[in-house]
Formats: C-alpha cells, sequence, structure tokens
C-alpha cells in the first residue's frame, strides 16, 4: 500500500514553490487543482481551496544529524527552536513553519530505523562507499540483509550463491591489502562480505554469483549501508585465507559498513545515450 497526505491551500502555486525550491521535492503528480509533490517516501498534496489546512506536523527526516543543522540553517528565520536531543523519542530534531504556518519538523533518529527507502532513492543513490564509521552493525540488520538476498535470480534457480561475512580484523587486513588501492576500502569497514558460488551447483556460475553481489549491495543501501565492488578477488590466496574451496568463484568481497560519507554520483550519461531504437 501506498499513501499521500493532502492539505488544502490558499496559494496553491507559492506553497508548491516553497515545496519544490526549498525542500527539493519533485512535482510527481500535477492535477491542476492539486499539486502532488514528492521527495523520497514522502508524498504530499496540496490542492486549490479557499481554506487553508493548518494542522498536523510534517516531518522531514534526515539520515545523519549534520543535515538536520543544514536545514535549519536554511529554515533559521522561521525555525521555533534550535536543533536538540528529545531523548524521551531518541531523535534529534526543530521545528518550523511553511509559509501558511504548517508545523515542519526536521529530524533525525539517533536509534536504528526499519527500511523506508523508496525503490527510486534505493537504485539512484546507491554509491561505492570507500570511508566507513567504526559502527558495529547490529545482528537483526545483518539477518534482514541476507534475508532479501534469498531473492536474487540464479540460473534455473540453483541459488548456488553462499555468502561469507568477515569480522576478523587481521583477515580483513589481508583482504584490504590484496590489490593496493582497488581493495583499500575494504580495511575501512567493520566487516566485508564475500560472495560465492559453487560451481558444482550451476552452469552460470559468473552471472549467479555477480547478481548475488549487487542483490547484496542493493540490500544493504536499503538499511543505509555502503558496499563496494571490490575487482579481481577470486583469487587463491583469497581462498586459501577464507577456506573457501579453489574452484568456487568468488564474485566480490565488499566492505560493509555505516558510510563516514556518501561520494557524490559520479557522471552518468543519459538514457537515450545507451538505449538503442527498438528494433
Ligand atoms: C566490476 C566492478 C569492479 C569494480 N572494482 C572496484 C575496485 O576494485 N575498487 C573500488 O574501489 N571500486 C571498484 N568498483 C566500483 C566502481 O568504481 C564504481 O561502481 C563506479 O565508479 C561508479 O560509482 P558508483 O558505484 O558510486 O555509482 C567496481 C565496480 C564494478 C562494477
Amino acid at each position: 500500500m501506498s499513501g499521500i497526505n493532502f492539505f488544502r491551500t490558499e496559494d496553491l502555486e507559492g506553497i508548491t514553490e516553497f515545496y519544490m525550491e526549498e525542500l527539493d521535492m519533485d512535482l510527481w503528480l500535477d492535477q491542476e487543482y492539486c499539486k502532488i509533490l514528492k521527495h523520497g517516501n514522502m508524498i504530499l498534496g496540496f490542492c486549490e481551496s479557499e481554506t487553508k489546512d493548518e494542522g498536523g506536523t510534517i516531518t522531514f527526516f534526515y539520515s545523519r544529524k549534520e543535515k538536520v543543522d543544514e536545514m535549519y540553517e536554511k529554515f533559521k528565520s522561521s525555525a521555533r527552536d534550535e536543533p536538540s536531543e528529545n531523548e524521551r523519542f531518541d531523535i534529534y530534531q526543530f521545528f518550523a513553519e511553511d509559509p501558511e504556518g504548517r508545523t515542519l519538523e526536521f529530524q533525525t533518529f539517533l536509534h536504528q530505523l526499519k527500511p523506508y527507502m523508496d525503490g527510486e532513492e534505493l537504485l539512484k543513490k546507491r554509491r561505492s562507499v570507500r570511508s566507513y564509521r567504526h559502527k558495529k552493525i547490529p545482528k537483526n540488520i545483518l539477518e534482514d540483509i541476507f534475508e532479501n538476498c534469498r531473492y536474487a535470480p540464479t540460473s534455473k534457480n540453483s541459488q548456488s550463491y553462499y555468502f561469507v561475512p568477515i569480522e576478523d580484523e587481521e583477515m580483513i587486513r589481508f583482504m584490504a591489502e590484496r590489490r593496493g588501492r582497488n581493495s583499500a576500502p575494504i580495511g575501512e569497514a567493520p566487516m566485508a562480505v564475500a560472495i560465492c558460488v559453487d560451481h558444482k551447483k550451476t552452469g552460470r556460475p559468473k552471472q549467479d554469483g555477480d547478481i548475488a553481489a549487487y542483490h547484496l549491495m542493493l540490500a544493504a543501501w536499503l538499511h543505509g549501508l555502503g558496499t563496494c565492488w571490490i575487482a579481481a578477488m577470486d583469487r587463491e590466496d583469497v581462498k586459501d585465507k577464507l577456506g573457501i574451496p579453489q574452484d568456487h568463484y568468488v564474485a566480490t568481497v565488499t566492505p560493509l559498513g555505516y558510510p563516514k560519507e556518501i561520494p557524490e554520483v559520479p557522471e552518468r550519461k543519459e538514457a537515450e545515450d545507451f538505449v538503442e531504437s527498438i528494433r
């Protein structure tokens, strides 16, 4: 199920501009008298009316405190208070107002959250992360990520892939040093995962393993966890160290952890540059 929160407005044009310009929302659906705006999983509808709805609180939440501070700098003039921690709800927040007096709240949760990302954000915002916070990943989050990985496609549904989580510091260092700069990101994270395939279970070990690895990367990102494909880890020394049989395929060994920073999107081609005309 999906949903939209609608509000009546006396100034459709002005309020639409405010939410699009100041809060970075996109026009998701234009119904002329109602404009429906979207950002991430937040969908708000504003409809032209002779009266306005002012009740309730529209809460924007971010993954980091710094982002809340950034929003405070932007909305300082309409802010009702400075950002502060609210121990009762374990959040960091401040309140402000939109141009029609609706309460806006900007916050970050200081505790773990269940996934809330929408598909577009999942696909467009995943990045190769090369620096990580020193924060252990809770067991239930790891379990949830691996649970989602049950649904990766495989040749003839062979389900030939398996994952080797690595937390041992010496082993992580070993992996990180295998390929110099290219493998260094493994050494930055609190853990790594090797994505492997038992070739006896499938006719397509490479495809099964590569897809399972990308599936893991998306499942991790759904929880705000970073990964990075480290190439050429299907090596004798890596397999030896991890106790993986030499005839198994290692798609990659990815670092896994909470990003210290999320890199900007490297330049991307336009779709028309890689989609050929229909034949
Ligand atoms: C097959 C493959 C091999 C890669 N090898 C490495 C690597 O060895 N080290 C690394 O830091 N990044 C590696 N990457 C990550 C790419 O550099 C990255 O995906 C690309 O720059 C686009 O950035 P993005 O993933 O943030 O969108 C690899 C990615 C792929 C798909």
